[in-house]
C-alpha cells in the first residue's frame, strides 16, 4: 500500500533511517515523486512534518535531511562545541535574535537555539541567510561551526552568523523530540 492510500485523516509522517548525510538525502529524494503525485491538500499535509531517526548519529557528527525541499542539519554536538557556543557574549553577535521558530522573539543564546537543555542537539536549516547556499559543516570556518563559501559567511558552533555578508543566524525550524531516537520536523 502506498502512503497515498492511507486512511484519510491519519497523520502521515515519513521516517528516514538516516545513517549518514548522503544516505538521508537519497532517502528523501526517493520519496518525493510519490508525494508530488498526491492531491494538493494531502501533499501539504504530508510535507508539513517528517520524522528523523537519530539513533545512529554519533557525538561530534551531523546528518543532513531534506525537508520541504530544503536541507536541514541535525548535529549531535561534542562537549567542546557546546561550551564554545555557550561562552559567547551576546555583544559579540551580529544577529541577537535566536531565529528559532520554536521560541520566537528569544535572544540568540545557545540555550535558546539548541533542541535539548544540555545543548547536545542542534537542528537548523542548512541554508545560508545571505543568498541561500548550503554552508559547509564539521567545524568549518573561523568560528568552528559552518562556513558558506559562496561569499564567505562564517557561523559559530551554534549556527550564529559571526563574520561575512549573511545577515541572520541559521534558522531553527519547528522541531521536537518525538521520542529518544526520533526528531520531528514541522
Ligand atoms: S550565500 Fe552564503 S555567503 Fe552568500
Amino acid at each position: 500500500m502506498s502512503h497515498a492510500e492511507d486512511h484519510e485523516g491519519t497523520r502521515r509522517d515519513f521516517l528516514y533511517y538516516a545513517t549518514a548525510g548522503a544516505g538521508a538525502v537519497t532517502a528523501g529524494a526517493a520519496i518525493w515523486p510519490l508525494v508530488n503525485q498526491m492531491n494538493p491538500s494531502a501533499d501539504v499535509k504530508a510535507l508539513s512534518s517528517i520524522l528523523v531517526d537519530i539513533s545512529d548519529v554519533e557525538v561530534g557528527t551531523q546528518i543532513t535531511v531534506k525537508w520541504l525541499g530544503k536541507p536541514v542539519f541535525i548535529r549531535r554536538r561534542a562537549e567542546g562545541e557546546i561550551i564554545e557556543a555557550r561562552e559567547v557574549a551576546m555583544a559579540d553577535l551580529i544577529d541577537t535574535n535566536s531565529e528559532n521558530a520554536n521560541k520566537p522573539g528569544t535572544d540568540a543564546s545557545d540555550e535558546n537555539r539548541s533542541l535539548d537543555e544540555a545543548g547536545e542537539w542542534l537542528v537548523m536549516m542548512g541554508v545560508c541567510t545571505h543568498l541561500g547556499c548550503v554552508p559547509l559543516g564539521e567545524g568549518a570556518g573561523e568560528f568552528h561551526g559552518w562556513f558558506c563559501p559562496c561569499h564567505g559567511s562564517h557561523y559559530d558552533t551554534s549556527g550564529r552568523i559571526r563574520k561575512g555578508p549573511a545577515p541572520r543566524n541559521l534558522d531553527v525550524p519547528i522541531s521536537a523530540f518525538e521520542d529518544e531516537i526520533t526528531i520531528k520536523l514541522g
